[in-house]
């Protein structure tokens, strides 16, 4: 079969976005567009793309780094001009068609893509562009049609007289090409225009002025064609999308009584009868299992949580928590962290690099880095593992149904046995035995009526 590839321009500046970044790195739900648009294309089935950067080049092509080939436009001379600066790459690849795709179209989705290709297959056209019907077309190229409806030109905004700005059937700017049509037609576009540019747009009159078949084809979602210049726009796509994204988990089982503040990325996967409460951002590569609760307050990166927990204020990244875990509120869940099955953590404890076995409870003021925790352990108030010299990090192992007291330090690398206790204040040093209690403060000292001889305070006023 035929290989197809994607040509994405991305080289713009996108002046009123006020950025030092290309427009392309605008984040849209904490990704940047581009990176939408790349998603768009790979679940479409075209895995070979090329990105043209112009704008702040070297960003985007670290971003981009091994995930996408990228060639630099050095001056921004249109559209039709950035795809010319593809020609090397198309002409080296095995490819049948062509998809041009523009960087700053976050929603343009693989449906879409799949759907035009197969339009544009089906009909034998060497050019499909996607078009989408829309109530406010300014701004955008026009698709025009000649009496039979056939597809016959695109007039951008600025070379539109008063009766083509009426028509509200736009460019999406994607559009399929067959590479060796492509190639001929950027070979024949000029910048004999208003703006002095290198249209893409104008192959589409050169190619009906020779009998080249092109077809548009329009979007059934006609929020594919939409994308941002400015912040306040790049604002409501992120209300559309988040929205989006809300209602399809809502509908799927998943109760957000209060959206405020809920931002979800497109790939959580969320058991039903969970609940979402107000300020929680889980972003990519969350699992949640069926009937927990999430917030409020909870940020979640990277983390998979089992049926049944509640996370209340608590900020996790890269974790695992069981099921039925009660965590806190204020409860930091750090990179490389298993949290066990019904394990409760309280406020102010925070977790890294650490295993914490099925029942543990750490319940308050508590810090466990570098650890491995049994089953069944109490960590009383303010227990700090000290996991750090300085120089090297050590690790801490504390055995099943051990009960570390109030205010212990434990110097990694250092065992607390099997059901082993530490009382409260201790610095344990060396290993606790399985069974035996630590103690490891001084014996305390009264001294009588040493307050009424020495009178330490100033005279109270009070
Ligand atoms: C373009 C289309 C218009 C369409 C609209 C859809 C043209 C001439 N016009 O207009 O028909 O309705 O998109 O959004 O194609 N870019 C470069 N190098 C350049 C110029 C642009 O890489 O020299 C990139 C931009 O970064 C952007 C994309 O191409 O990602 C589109 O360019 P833009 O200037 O935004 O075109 P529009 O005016 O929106
Ligand atoms: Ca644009």
């Amino acid at each position: 079969m035929d290989k197809n590839c994607a040509v994405i321009l991305a080289g713009g500046e996108g002046t009123r976005m006020h950025s030092q970044k290309p427009k392309v790195m605008a984040e849209l739900l904490f990704k940047p567009m581009i990176d939408h648009v790349l998603a768009a294309a790979r679940k479409a089935g075209v895995d070979d793309i090329c990105v043209i950067t112009g704008y702040q080049a070297p960003i985007l092509e670290a971003h981009l780094a091994g995930r996408a080939a990228t060639v630099r436009q050095t001056e921004r001379l249109g559209t039709g001009h950035a795809v010319m600066q593809a020609v090397d790459y198309l002409r080296a690849g095995d490819f049948e068609n062509v998809l041009i795709l523009n960087g700053d179209a976050p929603f343009m989705d693989s449906s879409t893509i799949a759907d035009a290709l197969a339009y544009h297959e089906r009909r034998g056209f060497v050019q499909t562009v996607i078009s989408a019907r829309i109530e406010e077309p300014y701004g955008y190229g026009r698709i025009v049609r000649d009496f039979n409806g056939d597809f016959v030109a695109i007039v951008e905004e600025a070379s539109a007289d008063k009766e083509t700005k009426k028509i509200n059937e736009i460019n999406s700017g994607a559009m399929w090409f067959k590479k060796d049509a492509l190639l001929y037609l950027l070979s024949r576009i000029t910048n004999e225009n208003s703006k002095g540019e290198y249209y893409l747009t104008d192959t589409v009159g050169i190619a009906v002025s020779e009998k080249m078949r092109v077809g548009a084809y329009t979007a059934k979602n006609a929020d594919a064609v939409l994308g941002a210049n400015t912040r306040v726009q790049l604002n409501e796509l992120n209300e559309l999308l988040r929205h989006k994204i809300l209602n399809r988990l809502m509908l799927s089982g998943v109760s957000i009584p209060c959206t405020d503040g809920v931002i979800i990325d497109n790939d959580a996967v969320i058991g039903p009868d969970t609940v979402i409460l107000p300020g929680t951002i889980i972003k990519e590569g969350c699992e949640i299992g069926e009937n927990c609760v999430i917030g409020p307050g909870t940020v979640l990166y990277k983390t998979k949580v089992a049926n049944g927990s509640t996370l209340n204020q608590v900020q996790a990244e890269e974790a695992v928590v069981g099921e039925n875990a009660r965590l806190g509120p204020f409860v930091h869940l750090r990179p490389n962290t298993v949290i066990g099955n019904s394990v409760h953590c309280g406020n102010f404890v925070e977790v890294k690099n650490s295993t914490v076995g099925d029942h543990t409870s750490v319940s308050h003021l508590t810090y466990v880095g570098d650890s491995d925790v049994g089953k069944g352990v109490n960590f009383g108030c303010g227990v700090v593992t000290v996991n750090f010299n300085g120089k090297t990090k050590n690790r801490c192992v504390i055995g099943d149904d051990a009960f570390i007291g109030c205010n212990t330090n434990l110097i990694a690398p250092v065992r607390v046995g099997d059901r082993a206790y530490t009382a409260a204040g201790s610095t344990i040093t060396e290993e606790v035995p399985d069974d035996a209690l630590a103690i490891a403060r001084n014996r305390q000292q009264n001294k009588p009526g040493w307050v009424i001889r020495r009178k330490p305070y100033r005279d109270k006023k009070y």
